[in-house]
């Protein structure tokens, strides 16, 4: 029997996103710079049993069968259309990221499960069809091939790894999700209900992320440092922050209250609800996290939702 085969299947965050227009096909065009964090699921991958199943642990995903993890190994078995090389996987998934939260942890899961069971199995696709299995999931899980900072645009297909990236020590970032589960549908809604944003608000998000994809993408990279100094600017280049408030409410007001408490500028994670704020390290994040699970336990923070929120703290890159 082979090694079952472990993954690490990182969070992520949108550090930008800028919605750029619907597309007439039920998704929005988005230019996003998007960073896994060293947070994260764990998934293990065995070939065994007649089927292929998934236990979790953790945290509670929903039904398995609309688990994207196992949707992943069903589509990686239809593109490699032999059935006798890819016998039935069972998955295992110790289930950390919040559900629901902008953090990409189900897309995340697919992405892993996807390498994972190529591993298992002992074959390969090519990255065009990697590519496109990928995309057939979710918007959201062609980033996780980058393996690291990349660009996102079109509706999530295209993805360009950004290198050499964040250099020197790893930034850390503070996660806040509230009990309240998003659904990014909703959010794309009441955007384009809303009218979109101002003109000249989309113009400033777009050129916040073209900047920043560049910068990345500079021969010497971004410096953590350089990265957290622009915190103030990142946390505004979401387009999706109106749209969002509106579907949770109080979150602009937790918003406003952590960017008070944490001294320091706020974002938010693609749909949301997960909200950011930047630090130079992962000690740093964690003085912090100390902080507000205090304040949460003592009545001095409010959030949305009818249990306390989640708070995370980690870093942006690296595996665990
Ligand atoms: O691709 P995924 O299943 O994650 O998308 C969920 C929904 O989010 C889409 O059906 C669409 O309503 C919205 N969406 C969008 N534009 C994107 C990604 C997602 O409008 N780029």
């Amino acid at each position: 029997m082979p090694e079952p085969v472990e993954r690490h299947a990182p969070a992520k965050v949108n550090l930008t996103l800028a919605v750029l227009g619907g597309r007439g096909d039920g998704f929005h065009d988005l230019h996003s710079v998007m960073v896994p964090l060293a947070f994260g699921d764990r998934l293990v991958v065995a070939i065994e049993g007649a089927v292929d199943s998934l236990e979790v642990d953790g945290l509670d995903p929903g039904p398995n069968e609309d688990n994207l993890a196992l949707r992943a190994v069903a589509a990686a078995r239809a593109a490699l259309g032999d059935p006798s090389r890819t016998p039935p996987l069972a998955l295992r998934l110790d289930k950390r990221i919040p559900v629901a939260a902008g953090l990409a942890g189900g897309s995340s899961d697919a992405a892993a499960a996807l390498a994972a069971a190529l591993e298992a199995w002992g074959v390969d696709l090519d990255p065009a069809t990697r590519q496109l299995v990928a995309a057939s999931l979710g918007s959201d899980v062609p980033f996780f091939l980058a393996g690291g900072p990349a660009l996102v645009e079109g509706r999530g297909e295209r993805v360009t790894p950004l290198r050499p990236g964040i250099v020197g020590s790893p930034p850390g970032i503070l996660l806040v999700t509230p009990a309240v589960r998003s659904s990014t549908p909703a959010v794309f809604a009441a955007f384009d209900l809303a009218g979109a944003a101002t003109p000249a608000s989309a113009a400033a998000t777009r050129a916040t992320s073209v900047h920043l994809a560049e910068e990345l993408a500079r021969d010497h990279g971004l410096r953590g440092a350089d990265l957290v100094d622009r915190a103030g600017v990142l946390s505004t280049a979401n387009d999706l922050l109106a749209a969002s408030a509106v579907l949770v409410p109080r979150l602009a007001a937790l918003r406003t209250a952590l960017r008070r408490r944490l001294g320091r500028p706020v974002g938010l994670s693609g749909s949301g609800p997960t909200l950011w704020a930047l630090y130079p390290s992962e000690t740093d994040a964690a003085v912090a996290a100390t902080v507000l699970r205090e304040a949460v336990a003592t009545g001095g923070l409010e959030a949305p939702g009818a249990e306390a929120p989640t708070i995370i703290a980690t870093s942006i890159g690296g595996a665990e």
